[in-house]
C-alpha cells in the first residue's frame, strides 16, 4: 500500500523535527501496512514553509539511507504540498516546490477556510497548461467543498485528481470533514487517500479508517482507491475511476504522460 501524502521528513515544516522521529513514523507506517510513502512536505509561497526541493532532498536522501541501513522494508518518494497562492504557476521552475516523485502531478492545498474554488481552479488551469496535472489534498476539510461536494466535479473536469485523508473517516478532524468525506466516497468523487501524518499516531489509526473506508465505498471502490489508483499513478499508467468522465490534460497530448485520461 502507498501512503501518497505525509509529513514524515523531518525539519522541513509541522512535521518532525528530528530524523529519529521520521524512522519511527516510517517504522508505524509499515506496521500498518504501508510499504511504499510518497514523502510531501509543506510548501507555503507566502511563508512560513519555504523549504526549497533542494533542501529538502539533502534531509531525503539522509532519510533513505538510514532507513535503508536500519532494514525497514520500505520504498520512499519526494513530493511537495503545495499551498494555493495564485502565482504558484510562476514559480514552478523556481525549484521551491517539485510533483509527486517523478509524476507530472502537484499536489495542492488551499486554506480550509474562507478559500475558493475559482481561485484554485485558476492554479490546476494553468499548470495544465504548462503540461502539469494537480491533485487536489483533502478537500473534505475545505469549506467550499463541505458546502458543495458537486463543486469537485469541476476540478475532475479539467484533470485535477481528488485526494483525501483517511483521517477524515475518524473523529480525528470533527463532523465536518467525516460527513464530507463520506460524502464524496458515495458519489465516486475520491481517487486517492493519504494520511497526511504529522505523527506517528496517525498511522495507528489506520486499522479503524480502512474499516469505514470499505463500508462507505464498498470493497472494491475502497481497494481501487487505497491500492490500485496510487500505484497506478506512481507508474504512469491510467487510472479508473467512478468520479466521471476526466478530459485530457495537455501532458497528454504532449505525450508526456497518459496519467491525465481517465475515463468513467
Ligand atoms: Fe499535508
Amino acid at each position: 500500500m502507498i501512503d501518497m501524502h505525509n509529513h514524515i521528513l523531518f525539519d522541513t515544516d509541522d512535521g518532525p523535527k528530528e530524523i529519529e522521529e521520521s524512522v519511527r513514523m516510517i517504522e508505524t507506517a509499515v506496521e500498518a501496512g504501508f510499504d511504499e510513502l510518497m514523502l510531501t512536505p509543506h510548501y507555503f509561497p507566502n511563508g512560513p514553509y519555504l523549504k526549497t526541493t533542494k533542501e529538502n532532498t539533502e534531509k531525503f536522501e539522509l532519510l533513505k539511507r538510514v532507513v535503508e541501513k536500519a532494514g525497514i522494508p520500505v520504498k520512499l518518494f519526494l513530493g511537495s504540498e503545495i499551498m494555493y497562492a495564485y502565482h504558484v504557476p510562476d514559480l514552478v521552475c523556481s525549484g521551491d516546490f517539485k510533483t509527486l516523485g517523478d509524476t507530472c502531478y502537484f499536489l495542492l492545498e488551499t486554506q480550509r477556510r474562507g478559500a475558493t474554488a475559482e481561485g484554485l481552479l485558476g492554479v490546476v488551469r494553468k499548470l495544465e497548461q504548462m503540461g502539469f496535472s494537480s491533485v487536489f489534498a483533502h478537500p473534505e476539510r475545505v469549506d467550499f467543498v463541505q458546502e458543495e461536494p458537486e463543486i469537485l466535479r469541476d476540478f475532475i473536469s479539467r484533470g485535477c485528481l481528488i485526494q483525501c485523508n483517511y483521517l477524515s473517516l475518524t473523529d480525528y478532524y470533527g463532523p465536518a470533514p467525516e460527513r464530507t468525506i463520506r460524502q464524496l466516497l458515495e458519489m465516486g468523487l475520491v481517487h486517492t487517500i493519504g494520511s497526511d501524518a504529522h505523527q506517528k499516531e496517525a498511522y495507528e489509526l489506520w486499522p479503524q479508517a480502512d474499516e469505514r473506508g470499505k463500508a462507505a465505498a464498498g470493497e472494491d471502490s475502497w481497494k481501487r482507491i487505497t491500492m490500485d489508483n496510487p500505484a497506478k499513478l506512481l507508474a504512469g499508467e491510467k487510472l479508473v475511476t467512478e468520479a466521471g468522465p476526466v478530459r485530457m490534460t495537455v501532458s497528454s497530448y504532449l505525450g508526456k504522460t497518459d496519467l491525465g485520461i481517465i475515463f468513467e
